[in-house]
């Protein structure tokens, strides 16, 4: 194992610099599927997706297809997509689509009919006897893989030996609980196959230093100083508070101006219009009438709790109640933790952004690219949705996003040019980048942060 790999997370607190093989060589990538892919676990799906017992879907993640199937109304099982009689792949993908996903009762290979039922068993072998006896379950059983649930996604792990899903997360599920995610379900959600590393499509939104240069529009409401913060495998980030606010104000924040009441509706309404994330239409709503419920002149921390608490009074009339979590827990979780290695989580009380991203095939200059965007809906109202292919041009990606991929294949080519040096991540507000790295190395064997000096 690499030394540098053992640089402890107080360590990233000091400049660091970052090698680019990671992100660009192919034999690198060819090394993550058996270092990293088969070892950790990864997301890949909502329990309301397969909601009744029979519901499958599939996840594809380089050579390997896992088919995970709802075997009881509280359970699900993971196998590994392929016929154990001579290798077909069990369920196909549909041309063109993301994977597969359905309901059956058991599964028929295209091959030779083999067929298995949900517990992963073959039920059914043709001329079975030519085999002399020596098909035995276990011969012919689904390989299985482990699967868990918590925030109300699915997890899968290929490594049988790996750590409890629980114990992997820590402390992001402990410090993310409280904000109850599994309540949540899809508002949308959209892939897209992306010309760049996944490590720099996850990179692009998991810093918000990137907001003055990429973003520029966004500074009219409001300067705020992001941190992040290394927490074991994982990472956090958030903005610092403004002063006179405590951190609640990190995440549904406030515009910042000589008015709060209409620069926070601003933030929302351009937020709504141009992203269409991190805010609902009930805080949008309850922001735009906070010029006729409140006298001018009103604080900030004021027109903060107006808001916050005539939202959650909107939310509430219709069903859809938002969890309590206490302000300094708030500030602690901040605005988004990276899930190591590819799942981002930008959590909220009553909303929630994620971002997802994965090899294609071994080029280290393609991913796969995924974004989701959930919130609570009151009961039997949560729209039908489905993962969607979106372009990058596409103008159902809004002005702000766009924003963001216009960087990510941009960086990936830069990094190629024999003239860089090597990242240089800022220590304070970039952290979550040199943490990915110590991590990543621990699994790969290369590639730790090195002390810039
Ligand atoms: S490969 Fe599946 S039945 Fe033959
Ligand atoms: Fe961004």
């Amino acid at each position: 194992m690499n030394k540098a790999a053992d640089l402890t997370h107080e360590v990233l607190a000091e400049p660091v610099t970052l090698g680019v093989e990671a992100y660009i060589s192919e034999e690198y990538a060819r090394a993550e599927r058996d270092k990293l892919w088969r070892k950790v676990w990864q997301q890949v799906g909502r329990l309301e997706e397969i909601p009744e017992v029979g519901n499958y879907l599939t996840y594809d993640i380089l050579e390997d297809s896992i088919l995970i199937v709802r075997t009881a109304p509280d359970k699900i099982r993971a196998y590994y997509n392929v016929c154990s009689h001579r290798g077909r792949r069990l369920v196909d993908t549909p041309k063109g689509a993301k994977r597969a996903c359905g309901k059956q009762k058991q599964f028929i290979c295209g091959f030779h009919a083999w067929r298995y039922n949900l517990e992963g068993q073959c039920t059914h072998i043709s001329e079975k006897d030519d085999w002399k006896g020596a098909l035995t379950d276990q011969r012919t059983h689904l390989g299985e893989v482990r699967a868990d649930m918590w925030g109300g996604w699915i997890w899968i792990n290929l490594d049988p030996n790996s750590e409890p899903l629980r114990d992997y997360l820590e402390p992001a599920a402990g410090i993310l609980d409280p904000f109850e995610l599994q309540n949540m379900r899809y508002r949308w959600r959209r892939w897209v196959v992306f010309d760049c590393n996944w490590k720099v499509a996850m990179e692009a939104f998991d810093e918000t230093y990137h907001v003055p240069g990429t973003h520029p529009e966004f500074m009219k409401f409001g300067v705020f100083r992001g941190w992040a913060r290394a927490q074991g495998k994982h990472s956090n980030i958030g903005y610092d508070a403004p002063k006179g606010l405590d951190e609640n104000q990190s995440k549904l924040r406030l515009g910042a101006g000589a008015d709060p009441r209409i620069s926070t509706a601003e933030m929302q309404v351009y937020t709504w219009e141009h992203v269409n994330t991190n805010t609902t239409k009930t805080l949008v709503d309850a922001a735009r009438r906070l010029v006729d419920e409140l006298p001018e002149g009103t604080p900030a921390d004021k027109v903060l709790r107006h808001w916050l608490d005539s939202a959650r009074r909107d939310d509430a009339a219709r069903g859809v109640i938002w969890p309590s979590v206490d302000s300094q827990h708030l500030g602690k979780s901040g605005t988004a933790w990276q899930i190591f290695p590819n799942f981002q989580i930008g959590h909220a009380v009553n909303n929630a952004l994620c971002y997802g991203a994965r090899p294609y095939g071994y080029d280290p200059n393609r991913c796969i690219f995924e974004v989701s965007v959930y919130q609570l809906f009151p009961k039997g109202e949560e729209p039908e949705t489905a993962w969607e292919y979106t372009p990058v041009d596409d103008p159902k990606w809004g002005s702000v996003l766009p924003q963001d991929f216009s960087n990510m294949a941009a960086v990936q080519q830069g990094m190629k040019s024999a003239g860089f040096r090597g990242t240089q991540p800022n220590p304070y507000a970039e952290r979550s980048v040199a943490n990915l790295h110590r991590n990543l190395a621990i699994y790969m064997g290369t590639g730790a942060p090195r002390p810039l000096k």
